[in-house]
């Protein structure tokens, strides 16, 4: 019986997938290699510096380890600069009303992010206090698609990974919160999230209790 829910963040809760987007874009272009949106799928979901190794291998640029450092550092002053224009007006529709639902029904909720930014943007978002655990990329040592940032956060809620369901955008997610023998919903873009266990557009009109009928 699913007992405790996780969020992926960026994609998920609030559309920064689009502002990590423009941010390795910027790079791209001072890099003088094109970079699309659909390249950028490739990206999402996974660690800044694994992010920055196949934004290079697109533009076929080599570096020093170094040089990388200072990329991936550069990339994230840019995001840094969107994520300040944050408010609780940018996240996404239904996911306010859903994380209030889970409260209510008690869940216990967890972020489950690689991102070194994510407390930033759930303070930015005014969110925080909806999740009793928070597991993020400061905390981890692989990127997805491996499981340790979702076993991490059902560690931190005392939830069996079984009894979990993620909620992920990504396909390293997906293929993360599979690996960590958890139940996936993806958000989006179908195409990408085949491997889901069942796909929604978005939180708009999805209710905890259809989910637990899915679940059964
Ligand atoms: C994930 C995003 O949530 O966080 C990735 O989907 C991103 O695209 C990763 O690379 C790391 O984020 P940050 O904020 O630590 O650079
Ligand atoms: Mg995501």
């Amino acid at each position: 019986m699913i007992q405790g829910l996780i969020f992926d963040l960026d994609g998920v809760i609030v559309d920064t997938a689009r502002y990590h987007y423009l941010a390795w874009k910027k790079l791209a272009d001072e890099l003088d290699f094109h970079f699309s949106e659909s390249q950028n799928e490739a990206l999402k979901g996974v660690s800044r510096m694994h992010a920055l190794e196949i934004l290079l291998q697109i533009g076929g640029v080599q570096a020093s380890e170094e040089k990388k450092l200072d990329w991936a550092e550069r990339k994230n002053v840019w995001y840094r600069q969107y994520l300040k224009t944050l408010t609780p007006n940018d996240i996404l529709p239904g996911v306010l009303e859903f994380l209030r639902e889970a409260k209510e029904r008690r869940y216990k909720t967890a972020l489950g992010s690689a991102s070194k930014n994510a407390r930033t943007i759930l303070d930015q978002l005014e969110i925080i206090d909806y999740f009793d655990f928070i597991a993020d990329g400061t905390m981890t040592q692989k990127a997805k698609p491996d499981p340790e940032v979702f076993l991490l956060a059902a560690e931190g809620i005392l939830c069996p990974p079984k009894d979990c369901l993620v909620f992920e955008d990504a396909l390293a997610g997906v293929q993360a919160a599979r690996n960590a023998g958890m139940k996936v919903v993806g958000i989006g873009n179908p195409s990408v999230l085949e491997k889901a266990d069942m796909i929604f557009p978005g939180f708009k009109n999805l209710h905890l209790a259809d989910l637990e009928a899915l679940c059964q």
